[in-house]
């Protein structure tokens, strides 16, 4: 087999298929094209990624502090210019709507990017240069973010370029959303109908506007891919195959998470995971809400409550959500309860910094993950072997929880999504932690599926290396 260094060498020589990448502007959606591109370039492909110069930056920053592995070098990122946006604090954390309405200004400027978009797929569909190394392009390959579809649509008029829609989240929440914009009966049989989220109260009336927008594009997109690997989502993937089919519509799809199955190396020393070194074997449960969440401050007592009375070890990252410039923002100091530090000293620890969060997830102190759901999170945990305390914000996030409690069966939730407007109390917090970590038949259960799951997805880890290798065949077919 062919070290990725060696296949660099052969397919700069002969290659003249060129891949860009079109990401969404929130952290996650950035990350894993961010990680594809990784991946398609250790192929040997020239790889271009286009987002404004603030979220360019962001994915960078943030890319290299998660893992060694991700090396941005030999990826040619362009900064597209937009209109200026606002950036505000995050709103009103007792809001209705967890959704991270504070963003909406960067979103509703995303849809200024099909100007410059277009202007670079011209250029790119005729020569690429990456490094030194300048190549005729035989064909132009797009991947964008399903919320982009609008922003590519000029792929159209571009001879030898074709696009592919990229799915971040899961495909179960993909599929629950297809069936209920078609009116068609959700097929699950572990779930009653009525405990299916709808998009009401996962996002805003605006987001779902703009997803509708995108929605008059899908038809532009040559194939789809799904951030998610078959051990875990498989009935869903095949029940989306088979609907495109009973739609005429195209059924290319591929299931190319990159499975975040690195070689042994750890982040770098990380006062996060050094911490961690000195605890006994799976002890920790790890309680980060990703990068938008905001709690109110009475939430955040209760928080803190909850992991004390558990008395369990904990390693709680405690950050505001995101704004749409993190180089330019005041995090807003949440605190914590007087004298709680001190009380739970050698027992537990609270971080404000970027955490990283692989490298927690994978280290053998950790036996727990208290998470919003987010899709990155989840499959991390998965792949990881960590089972999950689940406590859906937003978005797909409710979705993806009802996956792992009830589908999956690899966590316990903290709260249900009808609970989701209510004050999450101590005890309730206490409960779920007891559950997971603490020894009882319910916690060895979701333990031990966890496990097994972690193997399967790690032994399927090579198909899906075949599955992202077809297609990446078939695009520079
Ligand atoms: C990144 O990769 C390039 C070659 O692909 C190498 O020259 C460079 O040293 C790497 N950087 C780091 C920080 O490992
Ligand atoms: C499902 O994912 C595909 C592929 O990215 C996308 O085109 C489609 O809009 C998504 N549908 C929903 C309902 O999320
Ligand atoms: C969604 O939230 C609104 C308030 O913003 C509420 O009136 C409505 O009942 C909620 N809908 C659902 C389906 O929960
Ligand atoms: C990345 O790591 C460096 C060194 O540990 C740190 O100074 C920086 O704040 C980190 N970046 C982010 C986004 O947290």
């Amino acid at each position: 087999m062919a070290t990725p260094m060696e296949s660099l060498a052969l397919a700069t020589d002969s290659d003249d298929v060129v891949f860009l990448m079109v990401p969404f502007p929130a952290q996650s959606h950035l990350n894993q094209l961010l990680r594809l591109s990784h991946l398609i370039r250790s192929r040997g492909f020239p790889v271009h990624y286009a987002a404004t110069a603030v979220h360019c930056r962001q994915a960078k920053l943030r890319h290299e502090n998660d893992t060694l592995l991700l090396n941005t070098s030999g990826i040619t990122f362009h900064e597209l210019p937009t209109p200026p946006f606002n950036s505000p604090p995050p709103s009103e954390p007792y809001s209705f709507v967890k959704f991270p309405q504070h963003l909406w200004p960067s979103f509703e400027a995303s849809l200024n990017l099909r100007q410059p978009v277009a202007a670079l797929l011209r250029e790119l569909s005729s020569s690429s240069s990456v490094d030194t190394t300048t190549t005729r392009t035989r064909r132009l390959v797009v991947i964008h973010d399903y919320m982009m579809s609008y922003v590519v649509q000029d792929v159209a008029s571009v001879p030898n370029a074709e696009s592919y829609s990229f799915d971040c989240g899961s495909t179960f929440c993909n599929f629950s959303l297809t069936c209920q914009f078609s009116g068609k009966p959700f097929p699950v049989a572990q779930l009653e109908p009525e405990a299916i989220p709808t998009l009401d109260n996962c996002t805003i009336p605006e987001f779902t506007k703009l997803f509708v927008i995108q929605t008059q594009f899908n038809h532009l997109s040559h194939g789809k891919l799904f951030n998610t690997c078959r051990p875990i989502e498989v009935p869903y993937l095949d029940l989306l195959a088979d609907a495109a089919v009973d739609n005429n519509n195209n059924n290319k799809q591929w299931a190319i998470a990159p499975t975040p199955l690195l070689p042994a190396v750890t982040a770098n020393h990380h006062p996060t995971l050094e911490w961690l070194d000195k605890q006994p074997p799976r002890s920790v449960i790890y309680v980060s809400f990703g990068s938008l969440t905001t709690m109110s401050q009475q939430q955040v007592n209760e928080l803190a409550l909850g992991l004390e009375e558990s008395k369990q070890r904990f390693l709680w990252v405690l950050r505001d959500a995101d704004r749409v410039d993190i180089f330019n923002a005041e995090s807003t100091i949440l605190q914590l309860p007087e004298g709680f530090e001190e009380r739970v000293k050698g027992l537990g620890k609270v971080t404000r910094d970027w955490a990283p969060q692989l490298g927690i997830l994978r280290h053998p102190s950790v036996g727990g993950f208290m998470s919003h759901c987010g899709w990155n999170s989840c499959l991390e945990s998965l792949t990881m072997g960590v089972p999950l305390a689940t406590w859906p914000m937003h978005s797909d996030q409710p979705y993806n929880a009802l996956l792992i409690t009830h589908i999956l069966k690899v966590g316990v939730p903290v709260i249900g999504w009808g609970e989701r407007d209510e004050l999450v109390t101590s005890s309730a917090i206490k409960k779920s932690i007891e559950s997971l970590m603490a020894s009882s038949d319910e916690g060895h259960a979701v333990r031990t599926r966890a496990e097994e799951l972690s193997k399967v997805i790690k032994q399927s880890a090579e198909d899906n290396d075949n599955e992202l290798d077809s297609f990446l065949a078939y695009a520079a077919r």
